[in-house]
């Protein structure tokens, strides 16, 4: 039975064949970027120059230089973080964080960072701006929100809360993970922006961006060698060698230039008619619950099956041949905020490679599993 592959929220599966010829090229051809001067450290060089340009293009950037490359968004989240929040001061999240946000700021709880969590309720972004407004005393040394929450979808208004930090001089951090090639992102805008290669952009997994803004500096995570500047100690202060300490993932930079361009070309958030399509038709089951917001919703669709756990929707699916991701999805404190962390949530999700059969068929299954759930 071929799967059909609805986790596209946790990582896309199916890879334009662009994305795999230049993964093999790469392998086959690149040295190390600035190790040596050689045809194949220089080809490795502009492998990475390339994929700084396509990520520049499509997130509006002037700099090429200002795309930091790492290995996931989480990565790219313990930079900013580690680098941004300070000792005796307080953190502000949204109460929709993943545990790459969560997680940092904990281990730095113990450094005396205050993190601060504020939730409000699904798809209401003007409660969410009004929270974090209320919330923003002389104390604050850091916003981190993320753009499109994994588990629900929920876009937040980050625009509107950048602004406020902007006003106030507070750096912000914003978690593009789900946003990233379904949603705008403004690379030369306010924030600190942190994404994965791997989910719709359709990069290989192990890529990652941090797009540090005009004018924005960070201390390193890690030190180590950087192709130039061997005899100086520490870590040279100009971007991008400031933040890549290591060989680079050339490989992966070429995977994720080729992605970034098929978005370019094809357009942005290709599978949001399908999307549309689940949430009406899954919407109409009988004991099927859908945390859907018609006004500010993007990517993942979550869904709860009534006396079912969301982890057994998700296996049952995965017998019906449909794969899904069932749980907390490594955000317990985005269910605990929408009351979901007792059971969690099923979660399907549309790439570009999905089709309405797709969309159908897992309609189909989770029909069947709810009729025999309440039969
Ligand atoms: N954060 C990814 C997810 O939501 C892995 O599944």
């Amino acid at each position: 039975m071929p799967m059909i592959y609805l986790d596209n929220a946790a990582t896309t599966l199916q890879k334009p064949p662009e994305v795999t010829a230049a993964v093999r090229r790469a392998l086959e051809t690149c040295g190390g970027a600035g190790r040596g001067g050689h045809a194949a450290a220089q080809r490795a060089a502009e492998v990475l120059f390339d994929c700084r340009e396509a990520a520049a293009q499509l997130f509006d950037m002037s700099g090429p230089e200002r795309v930091i490359l790492t290995c996931n968004a989480t990565h790219a989240l313990n930079i900013a973080i580690k680098s941004l929040a300070k000792p005796g001061k307080t953190v502000l999240i949204s109460g929709y964080e993943h545990n790459a946000v969560v997680r940092p700021l904990r281990s730095l709880a113990e450094a005396g960072v205050k993190t601060v969590s504020l939730p409000t309720p699904l798809f209401d972004q003007e409660a969410a701006v009004k929270r974090f407004e209320e919330a923003m005393d002389d104390n604050v040394c850091l916003v981190v929100c993320i753009h499109v929450s994994n588990v629900f979808g929920f876009v937040l208004p980050v625009e509107r809360i950048a602004e406020l930090c902007r006003a106030r001089g507070v750096p912000m951090i914003v978690d593009a993970s789900q946003s990233a090639g379904l949603l705008p992102v403004n690379g030369d805008l306010y924030p600190y922006w942190c994404l994965p290669g791997h989910k719709s952009l359709y990069g290989p997994q192990g890529t990652g961006l941090l797009l540090i803004p005009p004018g924005g500096e960070l201390e390193p995570l890690m030190e180590g060698g950087t192709g130039g500047d061997s005899r100086k100690p520490h870590m040279p202060e100009y971007l991008p060698d400031r933040l890549e300490a290591g060989t680079h993932n050339a490989p992966g930079a070429a995977g994720l230039a080729a992605g970034i361009r098929f978005v370019i070309k094809n357009g942005m958030d290709q599978p949001s008619p399908l999307t549309r399509q689940a949430v009406e038709e899954l919407s109409a089951i009988r004991g099927v619950r859908m945390y859907y917001g018609s006004c500010c919703h993007k990517g993942p669709v979550s869904f709860t099956v009534e006396g079912k756990d969301s982890e057994t929707v998700a296996s049952l699916l995965s017998d019906r041949g449909i794969a899904v991701r069932g749980g907390l999805h490594c955000a317990p404190l985005a269910h605990e905020t929408a009351g979901t962390d007792a059971t969690g949530t099923s979660r399907a999700a549309f790439s570009h490679a999905n089709t309405a059969r797709d969309a159908a068929a897992l309609v189909r299954a989770v029909r069947e599993i709810a009729d025999r759930a309440l039969a």
